[in-house]
């Protein structure tokens, strides 16, 4: 693959993300950087070549402390950073011997996954995508990093912004779904939230953009396996929220663990320089996932530990994470000049400038204490902040018959489920710090909310994955006494994540049978799936009256659904990705390709199952409220726009239900006929609107023209004439439609 159109490419991505391209320090100015290169140049001018590695060196801890080995290694320059080492004192303990015991004094970076926060947990990244809210999303970013900076830590690996497009890899629960425009807002979101408006400030940390690139397009779902996705998937699809994340300055990028086209992105020179560095301007350093250096050997394009090591680094990748080659293989390939110096001087700059703009040198420790650690952690703020985005991240898939939100006249409401009373699992994977004990548990929440006149039983029913029906009677004797039950069913926190791959997507153990059981003995039930991907319910979907989808919401989970559904909250959620009717449909996703024979189900042969209806379950953009919406046909100021033109669109909201609501109103569009085929429909903007029973919004839209770009026949950015189809509506599915046209240029 080749390096392409830099100017065009950095248009459309600026304008998608709606942030110019700084990858710098930010608030250092014109002198601030001068001096910063002065302070770099004169590091690198006394450092030996093993301290110049050392500075790429990242390593981890085995427990709360560096061991004396390492520290050591401090001492000698030979370490750049730790990861997993957290906490005021034992940071400070360890930068301590950087910065007063190593020869050149340079101070050590500390990493962390700080992916949905630190100690206070919010929804995970999947959820807090379904509130299509990106300031929300800042703002947990930004709380995120406020409680891990005053424990020491600078530098968070995060935001996870992979694609996902297949339910069965576990780490979709990571990132925010499958959507390439949402993706970008969120990766830019997120990258503010964490760096702040300066890095130097000591409540900021550095983000990182990972798994560069494609990681979740992993064949078969299966976690780090092989990515073969044409250039033009990897750059409409898989890119664009990494290019957002560049855009908002973002300092550093993770290089992922897949194979791509046949090239580990670890040593993928086409990826991490010329697209990254030469195309967009990246300007911070790139740092290997953990061991993806030395498994350039198992891939089979290196057959020694230096060679891979070399690899890695002529490809651009600046830090090494636990391979420990860049420390101990390559001194001897520099030594005799088979990597240039100022190969390892560029990957050393690179690391250095981003302590400067960390403010590293000023203050080591950023101010981080015990005490900023006490007063920040888990404060009052931060769950407020908690409860607000899991409010906004509930997804509400089915409500026949008005059974939620949940009547004042239900006397007995049973909780029943192996989710229901575990705070551990309402944190989802990588909970970093979170405890099962900070979680209100939906339990908790119900019966908090529930008060005293309302009687709350409660039943295990089963395990989360095992077969063991023995808990059932208790369950079905729960419901049978009670007015109404809530099921809270679905996974355990470990079964999605890193290495958490599922061949079904349906509801693990017995969880199934005991929702059917308990949905026959006739009372009203709610279904409350946890779950950290998008699992298979048909069943649920068309025999569950009410149907909740609630991913892991953290530690404020109890509290969110509790609003839900005792309707103080009306839900605002929409799906930031598609819900399979099983698991043979996978991959599916609503910008799919029209096809030559698009599914119909009476015309035999067309793209379809024999076995299943057409499309998904539940479509991307999906969520009910407690109210309705009424879209009117969109209005457009000029129904004829030039290329570089912007769309102006109106679109009526009409909340025709008796109560108010937010509702994300979404617009996409579909280029009728271009020179390659598009997809049947693309998200080119949404807002969250709060309407009040009865009312109109108006919703105004602006489309820079630039969003309707795409990559023609030989990969050229293009923005083609012709007429566009444009929806407006509440999902991806159906809507209010009208049209225009690009009139001119290419
Ligand atoms: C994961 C990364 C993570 C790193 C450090 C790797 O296994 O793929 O997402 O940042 O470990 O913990």
């Amino acid at each position: 693959m080749r390096p392409r159109h830099i100017a065009v490419t950095v248009a459309l991505v600026a304008a998608l993300s709606g942030f110019a391209p700084t990858p710098h320090p930010r608030g250092a100015g014109a002198a601030g950087a001068g001096r910063a290169d002065r302070l770099v140049d004169s590091l690198l001018a006394r450092m030996t070549p093993a301290e110049k590695l050392g500075q790429l060196n990242l390593i981890s801890v085995d427990s709360d402390r560096a061991s004396p080995a390492q520290l050591d290694s401090v001492r000698k320059g030979l370490v750049g950073g730790f990861l997993n080492l957290y906490g005021a004192d034992a940071t400070r303990a360890a930068q301590l011997v950087a910065v007063n015991e190593s020869r050149l004094r340079i101070p050590l970076l500390f990493g962390f996954d700080v992916i949905h926060g630190y100690r206070t947990i919010f929804p995970i990244p999947l959820a807090e995508a379904s509130s299509f809210d990106s300031a929300a999303v800042e703002a947990t970013a930004r709380g995120a990093a406020r409680e891990a900076s005053a424990a020491g830590v600078n530098w968070t690996f995060a935001p996870m912004v992979d694609i996902a497009r297949d339910p069965r890899w576990g780490r979709i629960a990571e990132g925010s779904g499958e959507d390439p425009y949402l993706g970008s807002l969120l990766a830019a979101a997120r990258v503010r939230g964490f760096q702040g408006n300066d890095l130097g400030a000591p409540d900021a940390v550095m983000a990182t953009a990972k798994h560069f690139a494609a990681y979740g397009a992993a064949e078969g779902g299966r976690d780090y396996n092989t990515v073969d996705v044409s250039e033009r998937t990897l750059r409409e699809i898989y890119l664009p929220p990494f290019h957002a994340a560049v855009s908002a300055g973002v300092f550093s990028v993770m290089s992922a663990f897949d194979d791509l086209d046949g090239v580990p992105a670890t040593a993928n020179h086409w990826l991490l320089t010329d697209v990254l560095r030469k195309e967009w301007g990246f300007g911070g350093f790139v740092v290997s996932d953990w061991t993806s250096i030395e498994e350039l050997e198992k891939h089979g394009i290196a057959g020694t530990r230096a060679q891979a090591g070399r690899l890695a680094l002529e490809a651009g990748v600046d830090m090494d994470m636990v391979s420990d080659i860049y420390v101990h293989d390559l001194p001897a390939l520099v030594e005799r000049h088979a990597i240039p110096m100022s190969e390892v001087d560029a990957a050393v700059r690179r690391v250095l400038r981003a302590k400067v703009a960390l403010g590293l040198f000023t203050d080591p420790y950023r101010g981080a204490s015990a005490g900023r650690e006490r007063a920040t952690i888990l404060s009052p703020e931060m769950r407020a902040l908690a409860r607000h985005i899991a409010d906004e991240s509930v997804v509400l898939l089915r409500n026949d018959s008005g059974v939620l939100p949940l009547a004042r006249s239900a006397h007995t409401i049973a909780v029943i489920g192996p989710l229901a009373a575990d705070g551990e699992d309402a944190l989802g994977p990588w909970h970093t710090l979170g405890r099962g004990e900070d979680v209100v548990t939906p339990l908790a929440g119900i019966r908090e909310r529930a008060g005293a006149g309302t009687e709350v039983l409660y039943a295990r029913g089963c395990g989360i994955a095992d077969a063991d029906t023995s808990g059932f009677a208790e369950a079905l004797a729960a419901a049978r006494r009670a007015d109404v039950s809530v099921l809270v069913l679905g996974e355990a926190q470990d079964m999605s994540g890193e290495a958490a791959s599922r061949s079904s997507l349906d509801l693990p153990g017995a969880q199934e049978r005991l929702l059917e059981e308990v949905t026959a003995a006739g009372k009203p039930v709610v279904l409350v799936v946890m779950s950290g991907r998008p699992l298979a319910i048909a069943w649920a979907a068309e025999h569950v009256p009410a149907v909740v989808q609630a991913w892991f919401l953290g530690v404020e989970a109890g509290h969110a659904l509790a609003d839900v559904l005792f309707g103080d909250v009306a839900p605002s959620g929409k799906l930031p990705v598609t819900i399979p009717r099983t698991v043979g449909q996978v991959p599916i996703y609503y910008d799919h390709m029209n096809t030559g024979r698009p599914g119909s189900p009476t015309d035999h042969y067309t793209s379809k199952y024999l076995d299943l209806p057409l499309g998904p379950l539940y479509p991307f953009g999906y969520g009910l409220s407690y109210t309705q919406f009424a879209y009117g046909t969109p209005r457009l100021a000029r129904s004829v726009i030039g290329p570089r033109d912007t769309l102006a669109v109106d679109v009526d909201v009409t909340n025709t239900g008796a109560r108010a609501g937010t509702e994300v109103a979404q617009l996409y569009v579909h280029d009728s006929v271009a020179t390659v085929t598009r997809p049947v429909r693309q998200l080119v903007a949404f807002a969250r609107v709060l309407i009040p029973a009865g009312g109109t919004q108006r919703v105004r839209f602006r489309v820079p023209a630039t969003h309707l770009g795409f990559y023609d026949r030989r990969m050229r950015l293009v923005v083609e004439p012709g007429i566009y189809r444009l929806f407006a509506g509440g999902s991806s599915a159906g809507g209010a439609e009208t049209t225009f046209e690009v009139r001119g240029g290419r």
